[in-house]
């Protein structure tokens, strides 16, 4: 494990079940909210893996370990991604959040074990997305946005779950619709969530 990371993870005993450990990582420090949402996050991406076609266990992975980097204090993000040689762009240095997802992927494979590509890549774009993502990228970015973490429902919702009775890329681009429409408020728009929406938005005429 990369000594930087093991400040943060401390002497909590690792399994080797990158499911129980990482449950017990968020608990032992204190993260229920981020365990419990990732617990959500990991049933509906098992869940969607179900519907179209896609791994479950893999799903189910990729849920648990996507915001594993609660462990890492906000205001460390950076100097942790600089020490971890995570690329950082301009967009992640304005808005710190940004690199959460790079950084989880990180921790899943340093600290976790996982090297499965597709399980680090739906965890390292599960926040913006990304242009040709694939099927498992998808399926946690829709999960992550189901089981959102913030009180009451979220205002995509209804359109996201209409969309999801036609395809994935509709599902993900309804979440990418709105972010877009309310780009101007955002601190920071990240360009592979720029591209991701373009590439979809090419497939669609109509939203739900
Ligand atoms: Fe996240
Ligand atoms: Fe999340």
């Amino acid at each position: 494990m990369h000594p930087i990371l093991f400040t943060y993870v401390g002497n909590i005993k690792l399994t080797g079940d990158s499911i129980l450990d990482s449950s017990r990582l968020m608990t032992g420090l204190g993260f229920m909210k981020t365990a419990e949402h990732s617990r959500r996050v990991a049933e509906e991406a098992k869940r969607l893996a179900q519907c179209w076609g896609e791994d479950e266990s893999r799903a189910e992975i990729a849920g648990w370990l996507h915001d594993i980097s609660v462990i890492i204090p906000r205001d460390q993000y950076l100097p942790a991604a600089e020490a971890l040689r995570i690329e950082i762009i301009d967009e992640e240095r304005k808005a710190p959040i940004l690199i959460h997802q790079k950084l989880s992927a990180f921790i899943a494979q340093d600290v976790f074990g996982v090297n499965d590509k597709l399980i680090l890549s739906a965890i390292g774009c599960h926040t913006t997305l990304k242009i040709d993502s694939s099927k498992l990228d998808k399926i946690v970015f829709v999960a992550d946005k189901i089981a959102w973490d913030q009180p009451g429902d979220p205002p995509y919702l209804p359109q996201m779950v209409l969309g999801l009775d036609r395809s994935l890329d509709l599902a993900a681009l309804c979440y990418l619709n709105y972010l877009w429409r309310r780009k101007d408020s955002l601190p920071a728009i990240h360009p592979w969530m720029i591209q991701a929406y373009l590439q979809l938005s090419k497939r669609f005429t109509i939203f739900p």
